[in-house]
């Protein structure tokens, strides 16, 4: 039987677990990472981040199973893609095994904050640059700080499982297209008038963007099309973030029988894909889980998904997924490192 805590119903994001890691990288070199209490910073008002942008970090998860063992996802993959997103800023790329110890001492130091399914404990990798030096724009940052910290976590989307409303954003993309592929804080912030201004004037949940109406993703999310027999989502390109959910959802798939296109997807496909009745539409993130799509607004006008309501195929894959996550199917992939 499992004995964790309910999600908290706060905010996702807003609550977080007691315990941190830190490493402190200087001189060229990784010190020993200490846990401790979360508590506050203290950095120079010149660092390195606050004017350079030098910043990357990583969303993970980890489950309580009703076995009540505490299962991390796709540790490898995760801490694979933040050594990317490192190497792609100059910061300090930390060692797969610092890394990943540091994530797996957080959630054994706060496992009795892991809530039971569906909430999670949301895990949140981040490293900056920590030199104090604003004459430092076109150098790398000689000082890095590495964290993890942990986020008791429900629903990302408030209202649970419902269908989204997306605007289809044709011109401009969510960021410097190379940089697309990186997970730091600036993509996002890029993206934020865009979205703010289509939540505020159109409802809708999210943007997806897809510049010269080619399909990249959403703010914070993959998108995929899906219907009985196949998924089809956008190959991977610099100018989006390679997605850990997008990978494993295609892999269960495959393995349920789906086929499984990735290449470019145009805006005129979607609006020819979401005429059929049978049409589903989804966004895949570890927050995000795996979404539904029910209406596009696209050059002004509602666009239906299929019924518009909730994709049979997507909450299929879905909960192939999260029994996955919380032990409830076999580790068939080996994409489980127990805690
Ligand atoms: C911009 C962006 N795209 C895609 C994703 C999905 O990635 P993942 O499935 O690894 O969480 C995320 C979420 O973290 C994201 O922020």
């Amino acid at each position: 039987m499992s004995t964790g805590p309910q999600a908290p119903t706060a905010p996702f994001g807003t609550v977080f677990g007691e315990t941190m890691a830190v490493a402190r990288w200087a001189h060229g070199a990784w010190d020993t990472p200490t846990l401790g209490p979360v508590e506050p910073f203290s950095f120079h008002p010149a660092t390195h981040v606050f004017h350079y942008g030098s910043a990357c970090f990583e969303g993970l998860k980890a489950h309580r199973g009703h076995d009540d063992v505490v299962r991390i996802f796709r540790l490898d993959r995760h801490v694979e893609r933040m050594q990317k997103s490192a190497q792609l800023l100059y910061l300090p790329e930390p060692g797969a095994e610092l890394l990943a110890s540091m994530i797996r001492d957080v959630v054994e130091a706060n496992r009795d904050q892991v809530p039971v399914a569906p909430g999670s404990l949301y895990l949140r990798p981040t490293l900056i640059g920590t030199e104090p030096n604003i004459g430092a724009a076109a150098v790398p940052s000689k000082e890095a700080v590495l964290y993890v910290l942990a986020s008791p976590v429900g629903d990302y989307f408030a209202g649970g499982i419902r269908p989204l409303r997306l605007l289809v954003e044709t011109h401009r993309p969510r960021t410097t297209p190379q940089f697309g592929m990186v997970k730091s804080g600036a993509n996002y912030v890029m993206a934020l008038g865009i979205t703010m201004r289509a939540k505020s004037d159109l409802g809708v949940d999210q943007v997806l963007f897809a510049p010269d109406r080619v399909v990249q993703e959403t703010g914070a999310a993959n998108f995929l099309l899906i219907d009985s027999e196949r998924i089809i989502t956008p190959a991977l390109t610099e100018s989006f973030l390679h997605g850990v959910t997008r990978d494993s959802v295609l892999r269960i798939a495959l393995d349920l029988g789906y086929e499984v296109e990735e290449r470019p997807i145009t805006v005129d496909e979607i609006v020819e894909w979401s005429a059929r009745d049978d049409a589903e539409a989804a966004l895949s993130g570890t927050a995000a889980i795996l979404a539904s799509v029910g209406t596009l607004v696209l050059d002004g006008e509602d666009l239906s998904v299929g019924s518009g309501e909730v994709g049979s195929n997507t909450l299929r894959l879905r909960k192939a997924l999260t029994d996955l996550h919380v032990g409830q199917s076999p580790d068939v992939y080996g994409w489980l490192t127990d805690v």
